[in-house]
């Protein structure tokens, strides 16, 4: 019998979050190797089934499932067929990206649009790249009428460190109502991924505030406040981060960082909650840089540090006032 297994990771923003909602800013996203596993297998009927519910679903319509649902019938629109005249198949989805019942925030709903989409490319041979993962996961989720940026996306898809320039999501959404899938997906959406290799000789590290954030809810409290200078602020000191990644040029990255964390700081109050605060306090002294990922309120925030002493003294920091390591890695 068929079997196939497949993983998709998660994702921290490092910088550009809040601009990039506006098309053609960029934004610098890290994968986070924490993963959800898919294994897809032939069976008589379509079966879906995730651990985050202790119960399977068919493709009748299901509210806990509607992501996963979603993903399929992209899927199925994209080869061309009804859901009926798919090879039918049971998908499993493990690895919840929680703890003790709170979620991290490192992107699972982006990550199982991806992943849904990467095992029946897998299980029907599909071979698809990582490009057109990233074109059926956002497709998918406009048409659900998702407010984000689609950044997440491009990471996860890539499952690398990634720059990505936003496009204009209302255009796509309308190509979307309008037009066939396959029409869609042929138009330049305009949107650009550049995977990053860092010449950086660094830690980087993330600490999670165990308080769950909703990125919905922060993108409708803080949207209105972005600013024509907020934007173009945001994009001189990404493009400054991404070029000092590259050629190693560690006092750019660092003051780039700090420049789009103030930047940040100024955007809304609501983004530095005080355990984001704490987070950021936490590098006083050290050679390090800290910041709030993302949209703030909570979940992660993120740390790049240049001293191994360094960033044992921030973890032990961090645990002091609540904040778990949740991944460390070197970033060259
Ligand atoms: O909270 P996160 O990590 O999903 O990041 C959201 C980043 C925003 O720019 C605020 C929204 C987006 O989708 O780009
Ligand atoms: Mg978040």
């Amino acid at each position: 019998m068929k079997m196939t297994k497949v993983q998709t990771g998660g994702k921290l923003y490092i910088a550009g979050e809040y601009a990039v909602l506006i098309p053609g800013q960029t934004a610098i996203i890290k994968n986070i190797p924490i993963h959800m596993t898919a294994v897809v297998k032939e069976n008589s009927t379509i079966k879906l089934s995730s651990d985050m519910f202790d119960y399977s679903a068919t493709m009748s319509e299901d509210k806990n499932y509607a992501l996963i649902q979603a993903s399929v019938q992209t899927l199925a629109g994209y080869l061309g067929k009804s859901i009926d005249e798919l090879v039918p198949f049971s998908l499993e989805i493990t690895g919840k990206m929680e703890r003790d019942g709170k979620k991290f925030g490192i992107g699972s709903s982006g990550s199982v649009t991806v992943l849904t989409l990467k095992a029946l490319s897998a299980f029907y041979d599909l071979n698809l790249s990582d490009d057109l993962l990233f074109k059926l996961a956002s497709y998918t989720l406009l048409k659900l009428g998702d407010n984000g940026s689609m950044g997440d996306i491009a990471c996860i898809a890539y499952d690398d460190l990634v720059a990505f320039t936003s496009f204009n999501r209302q255009k796509v959404a309308k190509w979307i109502a309008d037009e066939p899938i396959q029409t869609v997906l042929d138009k330049d959406w305009e949107y650009q991924i550049e995977v990053i290799k860092p010449a950086l000789s660094c830690e980087f590290l993330v600490g999670w505030t165990k308080q769950p954030s909703i990125s919905k809810d922060m993108i409708n409290l803080v949207k209105s406040a972005i600013s024509q200078e907020f934007l173009a602020a945001t994009e001189k000191e990404v493009q400054i981060c991404k070029q000092a990644l590259q050629t190693g040029d560690k006092e750019s990255v660092k003051k780039a960082l700090q420049n789009v964390s103030d930047l940040l700081l100024g955007l809304s109050s609501a983004i530095y909650n005080d355990k984001l605060l704490a987070l950021k306090a936490a590098e006083d002294g050290l050679d390090v840089i800290a910041k709030s990922s993302g949209s703030g309120g909570g979940d992660c925030g993120i740390a790049i540090s240049f001293n191994r002493e360094d960033s044992q003294e921030l973890i032990k920091r961090w645990q002091e006032v609540g904040i778990e390591l949740l991944d460390m890695e070197e970033l060259a």
